[in-house]
């Protein structure tokens, strides 16, 4: 690998214009109107592929939009990486609250990113951290330094809940046989406090809709005298928390691990300012689960949380209404063990329950998907260990993150493979806001670690046999 510093330097302006042009295209999967350029993503990606050395590249047709996969192999003797990442992004709305167009990346540098970094929607989740595999493959391929077989396998739907890529994953399980999968789709402390993510929250996400009177109504004639499901529904959601912010859903609890002490306290040895915490989201306290520290309350804990709520008039001026419907968008975040779809179904019963006369309630269920909790005793893990102590001369800090990757727990499920999460991302990226953006560094970096995983992976794979 003696190469990689010196190749990384003499192709990072290629690097960073190869991302740019892929950033370029708004592949968001959740609005139709981008339908096309998400199918036009799919084959750049396929292109990318090509280009850094995979000998057979695909576009697999799904229900959905298209799975691109892609592979290299070497030889059967040798273990098998499966590459996953995605790239479909978020919408970029509200896009006043982007300094600059979130299609037109741009390069700027900033306290956290002092080498620059770029800014787009898609920078960090995914397209960045995605395409520092296709370029670690590129590496190894023209330096003839790959060690072992690798496949990719890129989605598009991965921000609508990957429901397409279970029938993917189902029917094709031989050609995504593997010995471990590898992401990059989280992030690390901080660029000088490497860590790796070892856990992913699960999810459950529904909509809520109550109906009051069968139209709106003017509020002076009917006021008082009939239920305002704005009035009901806010007064329902807020008695979903206790005064100590426990969820109070029956059940709720019931499945959820509790860390031991000892646990906890390895937990809270991972570097951690409140006050620049609080400095940086501009807030003058955090707020949670009493009884848990802030990063216990965004990994290790269940959440309940409002995405959107709305009915109505929220026009210009005043408009004397009592709305005939509210609605919300609630997302409940879990922890390994919790059933999404049992927590889907004791949330619907609760939230029935305690409609008050006058209203009706309708709970319908979006997605959800397991949490996931990595080993941290496997070879992929020592092998990922080793590749940032290389890189960043200093051993990672395993670390559970709050966010959710449905997929992986389900790629456990269905092709028994484990997965390591080496994310480059920092929290500060603002995935999913305005201004994404992914350091310059951090993607550099990135491209660095990956093929020293691969050499360690391959190293420890076969001293095991
Ligand atoms: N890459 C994120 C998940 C993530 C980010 C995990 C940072 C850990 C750290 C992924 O693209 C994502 O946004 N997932 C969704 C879930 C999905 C079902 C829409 C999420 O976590 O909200
Ligand atoms: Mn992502
Ligand atoms: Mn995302």
């Amino acid at each position: 690998m003696e190469n990689i510093k010196s190749y990384i330097r003499d192709n990072k302006q290629r690097f960073i214009a190869e991302l740019i042009e892929l950033l370029k295209i708004p592949s968001v999967s959740a609005d139709p109107t981008y339908k096309n350029d998400v199918v036009r993503t799919a084959k750049e990606v396929k292109k990318s592929l090509e280009k850094a050395g995979c000998t057979k590249v695909e576009i697999c047709k799904t229900p959905g939009f298209p799975v691109v996969y892609g592979e290299r192999i070497i030889a059967d003797s040798l273990p098998t990486v499966l590459v996953y990442g995605h790239y479909d992004v978020q919408p970029a709305d509200p896009l006043e609250l982007w300094d600059h167009p979130p299609y037109e990346p741009k390069l700027k540098s900033t306290k956290i990113h002092p080498d620059g970094a770029i800014f787009a929607r898609g920078a960090c989740d995914d397209k960045g951290q995605m395409f520092m595999h296709v370029k670690a493959l590129e590496y190894m391929v023209k330096n003839n330094e790959l060690p072992c077989n690798i496949k990719f396998m890129i989605e598009g739907e991965e921000e609508v809940g990957s429901e397409n890529l279970g029938w993917f994953i189902k029917r094709n399980k031989e050609k995504l046989a593997n010995d471990v999968i590898l992401i990059s789709d989280t992030g690390m402390i901080a660029n000088d406090v490497p860590s790796i993510t070892t856990g992913l929250r699960g999810l459950s996400y529904v909509e809520v809709e109550v109906t009051g009177p069968n139209r709106d109504l003017h509020s002076g004639l009917y006021g008082g005298a009939v239920a305002n499901p704005i009035n009901v529904l806010t007064k329902m959601i807020a008695s979903l928390h206790d005064e100590n912010n426990h969820i109070t859903i029956p059940g709720f609890y019931d499945r959820v691990e509790e860390l031991t002490t000892a646990e906890r306290a390895k937990m809270a040895e991972a570097p951690f300012n409140l006050e620049k915490y609080k400095e940086a989201l501009k807030i003058n306290d955090v707020y949670g689960e009493k009884g848990f520290t802030t990063n216990e309350r965004n990994s290790i804990r269940p959440t309940l949380d409002v995405n959107g709520i709305w009915g109505g008039y929220i026009g210009e001026g005043a408009k004397t209404v009592i709305p005939s419907k509210a609605f919300a968008k609630i997302s409940m975040r879990l922890v390994p063990n919790q059933d999404w779809e049992e927590i889907t179904q004791l949330f619907k019963i609760h939230f029935e329950s305690i409609a008050p006369k006058g209203v009706t309630v309708k709970v319908k269920p979006h997605h959800g998907g397991q949490g996931y909790v990595t080993p941290i005793d496997s070879i992929a893990y020592k092998a990922a260990s080793k590749a940032y102590e290389t890189t960043f001369g200093k051993t990672p800090i395993p670390q559970r993150s709050g966010g959710s990757i449905p997929i992986v727990a389900m790629f456990e499920e269905e092709l028994k493979s484990k997965t390591v999460l080496m994310g480059f991302g920092l929290d500060s990226d603002a995935i999913h806001s305005p201004n994404e953006h992914f350091g310059v560094w951090n993607f550099l970096k990135g491209i660095e670690t990956i093929p020293y995983f691969y050499k360690h992976f391959t190293e420890l794979h076969e001293d095991g046999k």
